[in-house]
């Protein structure tokens, strides 16, 4: 019989992984109790309305990645209704708090939530079509203090102190406005009319963004776009004298409590929901994530509830991608483990047999001056050298032709992802210097 395989984008967590999974669900429930949040658990499939208005239509999520179908009614007093699987959490959430009259308890709702949500896209390291998120929504009626920005800062210093004690080294936590409701249309169109004269020098798929969903262009990390794109208008000459202010408030509660953040005019985040503070947490590359390097996002949704059909509900949320977390988290420790195997001061890689003589007498000089050294040999393709190297030194030195000729080096120092060129009367200094704290020999 033939096997059945699980189906693309979709993932078999198996243990001893699942235990790093409730790991992360532990802390992260411990944390949201110290910040007074309480669990909410809504359904997996909703009404197709709920994402397509509060999403919105003309978003990614909603035009090409939900899983949608018509389900049929079973009996006469039945209707058949259009179910999608929740691509995200922020819209049922907001749903159950209308439904559940959430908003007539007049006081603040904090809610966190961790499952599955789905999204059909292409699948690679890091995204998935079933995909975990642990997130929080705080929302309530203006009364309770939903739209004041300590409710921003407050989240986010949140968020620090998880990503901290998750042992997530390395954050960086990107941080912009994007306005009010009424901010918007104004900085659409004045981008719109930005975009109209550069448009053809754009790739093709910036092109496309240009006419159908400009905000989308100012995302892009099309390499050869960066320099036009970086002259586009910039949202924060667009903002009006309110939003600027309760910007202004998030930034120095930010401050106050030393969260470091990177202003990023460009980051308007992928869904329509967004007003005001939108932030994404990233992590370096080499964090096990590809070029997915986006661990979380999230930002204010003041008009949500409305568009809903509720009453006035300001509100802000995030939503962590829990397998990135993982990701990160494995990547990190297997980085430590080979941290810790590391013994030899600098491994040396002849480019190419020519080179072989030369990186011996090279070894054995750093060797007469007490250094530990392995040597390659110049059969080894450059990347089993790197390989090889990474795994046993700290650094590796680079023997090839135009070193031997300039007797100046290039070294590679694996933990500090550092490269420099150096000359052989320096050698043994370099080798021995130290660059990072993040090896536990401290060298
Ligand atoms: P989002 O940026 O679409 O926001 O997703 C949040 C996080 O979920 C991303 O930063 C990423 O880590 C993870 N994620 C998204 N798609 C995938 C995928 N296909 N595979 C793996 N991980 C993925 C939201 O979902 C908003 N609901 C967040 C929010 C809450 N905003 C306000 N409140």
């Amino acid at each position: 019989m033939a096997v059945i395989f699980k189906v693309r984008g979709t993932r078999d967590l198996l243990p001893p992984e699942t235990d790093l999974w409730n790991r992360v669900e532990q802390t992260s429930r411990s944390v949201f109790a110290r910040y007074g949040f309480g669990e909410i658990r809504t359904p997996i499939f909703e009404d197709t309305q709920l994402f397509a208005r509060g999403v919105g239509e003309d978003t990614d999520i909603v035009s090409k990645e939900m899983y949608t179908w018509e389900d049929r009614a079973r009996a006469e007093s039945e209707r058949a209704q259009s179910l999608t699987l929740r691509p995200e959490n922020t819209a049922g959430v907001v749903r159950a708090f209308i439904e559940h009259k959430l908003n007539e308890t007049g006081m603040l709702q904090k809610l966190f939530y961790i499952g599955p949500q789905f999204r059909r896209e292409r699948p690679q390291r890091g995204r998935y079509r079933q995909f975990w998120q642990i997130g929080a929504e705080v929302l309530g009626p203006t009364w309770s203090g939903a739209e004041s920005p300590l409710r921003d800062a407050e989240l986010l210093e949140m968020l620090a102190s998880l990503l901290n004690e998750l042992g997530v080294r390395g954050w960086r936590l990107e941080l912009n406005s994007i306005g009010s409701a009424t901010d918007r249309p104004r900085y659409l169109i004045a981008l719109r009319e930005a975009l109209q004269p550069i448009k053809g020098r754009l790739c093709e798929d910036n092109r496309r963004r240009a006419d159908t969903n400009p905000l989308r262009v100012l995302d892009s990390k099309a390499p050869e776009d960066q320099e036009l794109i970086n002259t586009l208008p910039k949202i924060a000459d667009f903002l009006d004298e309110e939003s600027t202010d309760h910007f202004k408030q998030v930034l120095a509660a930010l401050d106050a409590c030393v969260v470091p953040y990177h202003l990023n005019s460009r980051l308007v985040r992928g869904l329509d929901y967004y007003t005001r503070t939108t932030f994404e947490f990233t992590v370096p590359d080499g964090s096990g994530l590809g070029t997915q390097n986006a661990l979380l996002g999230g930002g204010r949704y003041d008009g949500l509830s409305e568009i809903l059909g509720g009453p006035k509900a300001p509100g802000i949320g995030f939503a962590i991608g829990e397998d990135r977390l993982i990701l990160t988290l494995q990547a990190q420790a297997e980085h430590d483990n080979a941290d810790a195997e590391r013994k030899l001061d600098a491994f040396i890689a002849p480019m190419g047999i020519a080179q072989n003589a030369k990186a011996l007498s090279l070894a054995q000089e750093l060797r007469a001056q007490g250094l530990a050294i392995e040597l390659g040999d110049g059969m080894f393709r450059l990347r089993k050298s790197f390989e090889t190297a990474d795994r046993l030194a700290y650094r590796m030195v680079i023997v090839g032709e135009d070193e031997v000729r300039s007797d100046i080096y290039t070294v590679k120092h694996f933990a500090a992802g550092e490269q420099s060129k150096v000359p052989r009367s320096e050698l043994a200094a370099a080798l021995q210097a130290q660059v990072s704290s993040s090896s536990p020999s401290g060298r």
